[in-house]
Formats: C-alpha cells, structure tokens, sequence
C-alpha cells in the first residue's frame, strides 16, 4: 500500500511538473502553451458559427473577432451568417470574456483561458489582450477531416514565460513602406509576440518627418520617411493587435543622416556630411560637449516623444569607436576638464544628459549594451546584442546587465539578419542553468528579434524574419523545457503557411525573383538550386560592407535562396542516419536526391543565356557531375582511383561561393565522398 502511494505520488509529480509539451501532440501550436489538455470533444466549424464578447471598451476584441471571423471563413471558405460579433450574447456559440482594458505597458496580464467544447467555446481572460492572445490560439486549432472542418478539442490555461517578446525592424538601412510594417505586425500579433522596435534612423537614413527639423527627413532620409500620421497609424494599428511600438534614435554614432542633415551637430568642425550608401561602422559622431546638441535632441525627443506613447525610449548607443572624438582637440580637453578617461567615459556623460531629458519627457531610456558602463545609472535598460561569441549565454551581457542591477532585453542569439538557421535561435536559451535571485529574474525582460536592413529590400524582407521570428516567440512565450527542435521543426512548417496565409511574402516571392533572373523563362531547374542553396551567412555577404550599396539589386540568386534550405535539411539529415548505421531505405532517400541533381543540369543547360543564371552554371554542372559519380559508388559499391580524383576536383569548385550562396550540402557530400574512399575504392 505504501509503496503505491508513492508510485502515484511520483506519477501526480511528473504530470504536474509536467514534461512541457506531449511529443505525440499533432496541434499547430505556436507558441505552446503553457498548459494544455487535449479531449475528444471537437466543435464542428459551420455556417452558424458566432462570436460574442463581455467586457468593458471592447474595441481591440472587437477588431480581432472581425479579423478571426474573417481568417475563419477565407481558411475554410465557409460562408458565415455572422460576420461580425453578436450583440445577443446568448446566442452565440463563442463567448469572449474579459475583466478589463489591457495600458498595452509592461505590466499587461496576457493571461487567458481556452476551453473548447463539442457545442460552445469560451475564452476568459483577464484584458483584451489576453482575449486577442487566445483567439490566435484557437484559429490556430483549425483542423478538417472528411466530414468538414472543426476546432481541437482542447483546455488551455496560458501566459508567456516574458514580457517583452519583440522584433526590430531596421527601416534606415532600407525604407520599409507602411503596408509592409502592417503585414508584420499581423504576423507578429499570429505567434503572440509584443513588441515592434522601430529601428528609425542610423548612417543610411532618418526615416520620422521632424517639424522642427525638416531636413532631418528631406536630406537626411532622401525623402524617404513616415509621416507622423502615418507613423501614429501604426502605433494605433499595433495597439489594437496588443503590440508596444518602441522607437529608436541611434545616437551618438550611428549619426551620419541626422550630420547630412545638420552638421553643426558633429564632431568635426567644419565637415560636410553626407548620407551613408554603404553598410558598416562609421565615424560621424553626435559632438557631446556642445549644449546646441543637447538643445537639439531635447527639441527633437520633445517633438517625437508623444509620437511613441510607450514609456520605454530607444537612444541606441551602439558601436561608437570614437574616431571624431579622439581628433577633435576641444573634446579631448573637456574629457581632461571633467575627468572623464576614456570615451566610454564621456558617452556615459552624454547618456546621463539624455535620460534626464526623457525623464522629463515620461520615459525610461533603453540602450543597447555598450551604454553599461560603471556610471550609467541603472534606470537604464541594457539591450543585449553582444556575447554571443563568447559561449551563449555565460558571456553575453545579458547576465552581467542583469547582475548589476539593470533591467534587460536579449538579441544576441537573435540576430535573424546572419541567416543562421531556425534551430540556432531556437537553442538561444536566455537564461539557461544560470542562477538568479527573484529580483535578477524579474529583471530580464525578454528578448527580440533583429531584423537588420542592409541586405534586405521590402521585397525579400519577410523571407529573412519569417517563418524563423515564429520560433524565437516561442522561445520567449513558451517555457524552457518547450526545445524539442523536430516537435518545433514540425509545427513551423504549418505555422510558415499560416503565415503566408495571413499576408507574408516569404516564400512565394522567391520564385518571382527566379523567373525575374530568367527573363520569365522555365526555373523548374533553379529551385532544385534554390533548394539547397543558403545565403552566405553572419556578414560574409557584403564583404567590407561596400559590396552592396542601400541601391544595389536585390533580386539575386542569394535573395531567392534562405537558410534552412529545405532538400539540404532531408538529404544533410539521410546522410547522417546512413552513414551511422548503413541501410536501404536512407540509402534510396539519398539516391533518388542525387538523381534529382544528376539529371538537373541537363535542364538549367535550357535556359537561354542570362548572366545572372550563367554565375550559377559550374555549380550547377558540377553537382550533377558529383551525383553521376556517387550514384554508382553507392549502387555498385566501388570507385576507381581516377573516378575518386575527379571526384574531389568537383567537390573542390563546389565549395565556393556561387552568387552569393554557399551549398548547403557540401558537408553531406564530403562525407559520402570520404566514405567511398575507406569503403569503396578500388586501386
Ligand atoms: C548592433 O547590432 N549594432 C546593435
């Protein structure tokens, strides 16, 4: 007897503990929810299908019904008799409930409870953005069989791991228009994330219209820019999907458009700036011991600030080498006068200036991580961006921020634009096995996704945050144990479509720039390329940063191709299970691949001449002279001595870069190759 009571203790122990997620769970969640029971009780989806919503100011709740009822019904192409929320709430089969309105700060309860029965559906939540949560979770149980669609059966108890659950969008480097923020936001709001960091202005652009300071948009973004209004459509449009607009001013490197613009503002006396064309770390610099630039930021920060109702202020502070500082003779007198050593120093001195100025203004000053200096206050919030490098997260400037006192945001790890793969940022655990008290824990506000703009048009833009930014909002929604990568790997995939569904670009518009670098012709032989070809990654594309100007093409072969290449992930993934253990049917798996790529040159040879297919013409001859030879080494079992030679030769082009791409199945094929040679050459 006692030793069943223990056993069932154990047992009650594991499932309320809990392992985070059930494996064997075929739902599209994304994120998991933090808890979840799946019953057998489905609501069939039909024309009679109705929404309605109790609680106060039901604006956002009400928007996001209209939205659901409508993703609904284009989903199932069910013509509903309801396309709105009742005002009879009885009668309706979907009965939202929330207590009150959510500030949209981060203090917001995001909170709710899904339970869906075989004849009704309830959504509890304590805010409406609690409410707008659950509802993406239940479009998310779509499911059909044979008799029509229907809703999992499910009961759900949610709320996020993190409050702040971002991305940034880098519009300097590229303008990204409105339509394509809106699209973003849409998809942002789909996986529950909170946060869009508007990246405005950096060497390459100042993209806010300044009334105070109109150059400042006319010359210092050629034009290019949002509006006010527009810029308060979009704070109004994410405030509705329960997302927080944070805004960023770089400064006081990252300057080189505000300097176009107003050079009395910079370090060296005299100069004339002019709005950047390249990409990389640039010396015009804000002048810190001038009060005219003080007099500047407080104007223009007091002009901006109603703009962005959010309490938290991006100044970023990011990669100031101080080049203009240690030649100008005056500033290097004022660090003396004032006893400020280094420049970390005196950019500390200005940081203090500017937080007094947006306290003023109601805001809190967020930095990225180069503002952590033994001075700046810890009212500052620490945007970790560096450290990954170091080991993950032990030496990021996470854990150190935090330690000291500082309220924090991770990106190191996310840093979508060095088109690592999914499973890459999907590891990028924030806290790992460190130990924290309960006020460092409470500290680390959550993280975002880094969406840079150098190499990204918005053509290809969702193609690089998307469907990987799905798999970071899980990473920050989900708990920690929520990391079984092929259980991820398995609902992104849905999750990518879905996503396309709601209006991303991301994988169609690849094909349009292949049919683009044909002239129109048959690219039925590029996407087997495409397939297995990934943009070279972290910087290597745009060497020096000058290869690429803001102006140059992007509509190349590399901004066709994404990471986590689809046919490279199944053949990189058969040639691992073969070579560990041998067997039929990877081995037919791998044949049929190289059969693909044997036979694809004969149809790439089809296309009429263009040069930038040309670029791709040894790649592609190559690998079908590679596959010709490996797939009778592998069928027959032996190779020759001058057979392997050639081999190798092939291999060799292969491993450079073609057009900007690196082959995402050059390890795979050098394994093969050196497995031929222990186990099938024949001298
Ligand atoms: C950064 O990537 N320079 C914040």
């Amino acid at each position: 007897m006692k030793t069943n009571n223990s056993i069932l203790f154990i047992l009650l122990f594991i499932l309320l503990k809990g392992n985070a997620q059930d494996l064997n769970s075929t739902l599209y969640l994304m994120p998991w929810p933090k808890e979840i029971k799946e019953t057998s009780s489905k609501f069939n989806i039909d024309r009679n299908i109705s929404i309605s919503i109790s609680g106060n100011n039901q604006d956002r709740v009400h928007n996001a019904s209209i939205n659901f009822l409508r993703r609904l019904s284009n989903r199932t192409g069910i013509f509903l008799n309801q396309g709105f929320p009742l005002v009879d709430n009885a009668a309706a089969n979907i009965k939202i409930i929330f207590d009150k309105n959510a500030d949209l700060s981060i203090e917001d309860d995001e909170s709710y409870t899904l339970n869906v029965y075989q004849n009704n559906i309830l959504l509890n939540a304590i805010t409406d953005i609690g409410a707008i949560r659950g509802l993406e979770t239940l479009l998310q149980l779509t499911n059909f069989n044979e008799n029509g669609y229907y809703f999992e059966g499910v009961s759900i108890k949610d709320s996020p791991r993190f409050v702040w659950r971002g991305l940034m969008i880098d519009v300097a480097r590229h303008f990204q228009p409105i339509e394509v923020l809106k699209r973003n936001l849409d998809a942002m709001a789909s996986v529950k994330m909170n946060v869009f960091h508007w990246h405005l202005t950096d060497d390459q652009g100042f993209r806010v219209e300044s009334k105070i300071y109109p150059k400042l948009h006319k010359i210092g973004g050629d034009g290019l820019y949002y509006t006010q209004e527009q810029i308060k459509d979009i704070v109004n449009y994410a405030s509705n999907l329960g997302i927080r607009v944070i805004p960023e001013f770089d400064v006081p490197g990252h300057a080189t458009a505000i300097l176009a613009a107003y050079p009395e503002f910079g370090s060296v006396d005299g100069a004339k700036y002019s709005v950047e064309r390249n990409s990389g770390v640039f010396d015009p610099t804000l002048n810190p011991i001038k009060d005219e630039t003080y007099t500047f930021l407080e104007n223009l920060f007091s002009e901006m600030a109603p703009l962005f109702p959010d309490e938290y202020f991006h100044i970023g502070g990011d990669e100031n080498e101080g080049k203009h500082w240690n030649e100008n003779e005056d500033i290097q007198v004022f660090k003396k006068e004032h006893g400020l050593k280094t420049n970390h120093d005196l950019q500390t001195y200005f940081n203090i200036k500017l937080e007094r100025i947006l306290n003023k203004l109601g805001k809190k000053l967020m930095g990225w991580d180069e503002i952590m200096t033994p001075n700046m206050p810890t009212t500052a919030v620490i945007h970790s961006w560096r450290g990954e490098k170091e080991g993950f997260p032990k030496g990021g400037t996470l854990i150190d921020a935090t330690k000291n006192g500082y309220s924090t945001v991770l990106s190191a790890g996310f840093y979508i634009d060095r088109m690592l793969s999914v499973e890459h940022h999907y590891t990028s655990e924030p806290i790992g096995d460190v130990k924290l008290t309960k006020e460092e824990r409470a500290r680390i506000l959550g993280g975002e996704a880094t969406m840079w703009s150098e190499l990204v048009t918005p053509f290809t833009i969702d193609s690089r945050i998307w469907p990987r930014t799905a798999a970071i909002a899980e990473r920050l929604w989900s708990k920690k144990e929520v990391n079984n990568i092929e259980n991820m790997k398995y609902r992104l995939k849905e999750v990518s479509f879905r996503l396309e569904e709601l209006g991303m670009t991301h994988i169609k518009n690849s094909d349009v720039i292949l049919r683009g670098m044909t002239n129109n012709q048959d690219i039925s032989s590029l996407k087997i390329l495409r397939n297995i070809c990934e943009p070279l990654k972290i910087y290597s594309r745009n060497k020096g940063g000058t290869e690429y100007q803001t102006y140059s093409p992007f509509t190349l072969f590399a901004d066709a191709c994404i990471n986590d290449a689809e046919d490279a992930v199944m053949f990189n993934t058969e040639v691992i299970k073969y070579l560990n253990a041998p067997n039929k049917k990877s081995l037919d798996i791998l044949l049929s691949h190289l059969n693909i790529w044997n036979k694809n040159h004969n149809a790439f040879s089809q296309i009429k001449d263009n040069p930038n297919v040309k670029i791709l013409e040894e790649l592609s001859k190559n690998l079908s002279e590679v596959s010709q030879i490996l797939i009778p080494t592998f069928s027959n079992k032996k190779i020759s001595r001058d057979t392997f030679t050639s081999l190798q030769e092939n291999i060799k082009i292969l491993s450079k870069p073609f057009s900007d791409t690196e082959l995402a199945i050059l390890n795979s094929l050098n394994k093969l190759v050196e497995y031929s040679k222990t186990n099938y050459l024949v001298n």
